[in-house]
């Protein structure tokens, strides 16, 4: 089983109901999470690793897979809201606002965890994350697992996340049975993590949702106040971090910089700063990718200029401050 190559399913085929390669596909992905094995799967913001979350065997092999803590907590993913608010207790109202408003999508919604999720998802925290993702194929695969998935983003801690099914095998190899392949991540860059567990909510991670979207919602708390003990690796400085050198530069010093470097013999790979919101998806879409190629072009530094903090521009800012930071 761990030797099969990534199965291919449409990314985007609006229709549930799966031709019959498709069924096969999702039936054996069904069975290895149900025995304890880790499936790859797509979804709209980068790939997950997902484990049948009932299956304390799968949850254990999560966290072996990937190298992470035990004590980092893993995001379920659902097929519908009413299911993914099971998990939770004392849910606030806001959290059926910002459900039925914005899933399936790019959205984790923090909340008072109920009492069958396990320890291993939560980290032994007393709150839980959860998402209803969009991507046909995640949607196909927890419908037909019936239960949830645990699944954090299927590269090993501290690396650049997957965007596509080839990035998963790069970066996993044989240590995941199976990879369905639904295309590239249509986003290209992990959920939006809220904690509605404070009043007002905290954004603990800017991403694929811009947060203005949350703010039209809700009362948001102002931006960086995430000093609480929850653990989220996503905070962490080393994380997002290409082999490659990040150095973020202003539009005006790219030129003369870019040129410096070159001299010293330095390979360089520039990420310049798109100012539309086209622009900005782009960029988000095709982020990690670059930075994959930035390392296996063998690039020693990415130069890159750093967008403007609004729609997408917080979440990929976020991400270039991280991996520059990283050393
Ligand atoms: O877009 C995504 O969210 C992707 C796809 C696969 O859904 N998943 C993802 O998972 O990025 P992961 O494990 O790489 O990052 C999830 C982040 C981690 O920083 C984790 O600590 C945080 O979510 N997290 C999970 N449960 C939490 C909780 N109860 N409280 C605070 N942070 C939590
Ligand atoms: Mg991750």
């Amino acid at each position: 089983v761990s030797n099969l190559p990534p199965v291919t399913l449409p990314p985007n085929s609006a229709a549930p109901e799966p031709s019959p390669s498709d069924a096969a596909a999702l039936a054996e992905a069904v069975r290895l999470l149900r025995a304890g094995e880790l499936v790859a799967f797509p979804t709209e913001t980068v790939y997950g690793l997902g484990a049948d979350a009932r299956s304390d065997a799968g949850l254990r092999r999560v966290f072996a897979v990937k190298g992470r803590p035990s004590d980092h907590p893993l995001i379920l993913h659902f097929a519908d809201a009413e299911s993914a608010l099971s998990a939770a207790v004392d849910a606030p109202p806001v959290a059926r606002t910002l459900a039925d408003a914005l899933w399936p999508g790019p959205l984790t919604l923090v909340l008072r965890r109920a009492a069958w999720v396990p320890d291993r998802v939560t980290g032994g925290q007393d709150t839980v994350g959860v998402r209803v993702p969009s991507h046909p194929v995640a949607r196909a695969l927890v419908t037909a697992l019936g239960g949830p998935i645990a699944a954090p983003s299927a590269n090993r801690f501290g690396a650049v996340s997957p965007t596509t099914a080839a990035h998963v095998r790069a970066d996993l190899g044989h240590d995941v049975a199976l990879v369905l392949d639904g295309g590239p991540s249509e986003i290209g860059l992990e959920s939006t993590i809220i904690d509605l567990t404070r009043d007002p909510p905290v954004v603990l991670r800017e991403g694929g949702l811009p947060r203005e979207r949350l703010a039209a919602l809700l009362a948001l708390a102002p931006t960086g106040t995430n000093t609480g003990a929850t653990r989220a690796p996503g905070m962490l400085a080393a994380h997002y971090a290409p082999r490659a050198r990040v150095v973020l530069v202003t539009k005006d010093a790219l030129p003369s910089e870019r040129e410096r470097l070159e001299e010293q013999g330095a390979r360089v790979v520039v990420l310049d700063a798109p100012t539309d919101d086209a622009g900005l998806a782009a960029l988000a879409h095709g982020l990690y990718a670059r930075l994959r190629a930035a390392d296996a072009a063998s690039a020693d530094v990415v130069l890159a200029v750093l967008p403007d903090e609004r729609g997408l521009g917080a979440a990929i800012a976020d991400r270039l401050r991280r991996a520059a930071s990283a050393r």
